[in-house]
């Protein structure tokens, strides 16, 4: 029997939001592993990698088929998406009183949705009909613990911010998106699925911290790496068998 293992070399994966903080990890997990990585960010990176960058706008279509281009006149073949970039918004960042649902601003709401949602389904439409093609491939889309539940408002409460309504919407949205993929192109073998993280530990305040801590059975907000082994696992042959699944990582705060 043909044994079967993570073996990512030289393998094309396309990351969005690869410059942030998730991204960045994700990526550097990927280029460990001796994949290709190929970033997708309006900003430039933080510090040098051996990824390449595209400075870009995911919501724009136009700019995406350039990239695209790119891959086509040099016969690269894409195997893997990763849907990561998203408006986030911690809380020790964002104030809190234009985020609260009455006086939530409609600029916003296109924004996020804009990027989050609109720039997920283009890079799905453009990159994943390449993929298509070559009849196998794999796309990863980030969505949240806050895609399965909504947000527990009470953590913030010390700082006066709130969770916007934007972000429940985009990481439910995300795994709508993720079933739609999957199914579609199931016959044209693209695996599709989502992850579903907790919070990531990052200095975040420490109110916050301890309330959110008391959330989560594992006690505990998440390690930047821990969700390293997910997406490798998810990327590989390893989980050939696997479309279409929405696979929660959140030190069980969704089970309680
Ligand atoms: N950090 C967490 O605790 C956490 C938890 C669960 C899920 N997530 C999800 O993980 C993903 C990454 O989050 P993060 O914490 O790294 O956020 P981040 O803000 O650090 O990174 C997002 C990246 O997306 C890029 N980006 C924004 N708009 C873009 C656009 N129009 N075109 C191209 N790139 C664009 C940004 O420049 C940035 O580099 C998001 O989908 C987020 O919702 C994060």
């Amino acid at each position: 029997m043909k044994k079967i293992s993570l073996n990512l070399k030289n393998k094309n994966v396309i990351i969005t939001g690869g410059n942030g903080f998730l991204g960045s990890q994700i990526s550097e997990a990927l280029i460990n592993e001796k994949a290709k990585v190929y970033i997708i960010d309006i900003k430039n990176p933080k510090k040098r990698t051996l990824a390449k960058h595209f400075k870009s706008d995911i919501t724009n279509e136009e700019e995406l088929k350039k990239i695209l281009k790119f891959f086509k006149s040099r016969k690269i073949k894409i195997d893997i998406l990763i849907n990561n970039a998203a408006i986030d918004y911690p809380p020790s960042k964002s104030k809190g009183n234009n985020l609260k649902l009455e006086s939530f601003s409609n600029y916003f709401w296109d924004k996020d949705i804009s990027v989050s949602l609109k720039g997920s389904y283009l890079c799905t439409k453009v990159f994943g009909s390449y993929m298509s093609k070559f009849k196998k491939g794999s796309i990863i889309n980030i969505s949240s613990d806050l895609g399965i539940i909504a947000p527990d408002q009470r953590i913030y409460k010390k700082s006066g911010f709130v969770k916007p309504v934007t972000y429940s919407v985009v990481k439910h949205g995300i795994i709508g998106l993720t079933k739609y993929t999957a199914s579609y192109w199931g016959k044209k073998n693209i695996r599709c699925n989502a992850i579903a993280p907790g919070g990531i530990y990052n200095k975040q305040d420490s109110s916050f911290v301890k309330n959110i801590n008391k959330l989560i059975p594992l006690g505990r907000m998440a390690k930047k790496n821990e969700y390293n082994g997910l997406i490798l696992f998810l990327c590989s042959d390893l989980s050939s068998y696997i479309t279409g699944s929405i696979i929660v990582a959140d030190g069980g705060r969704t089970t309680i």
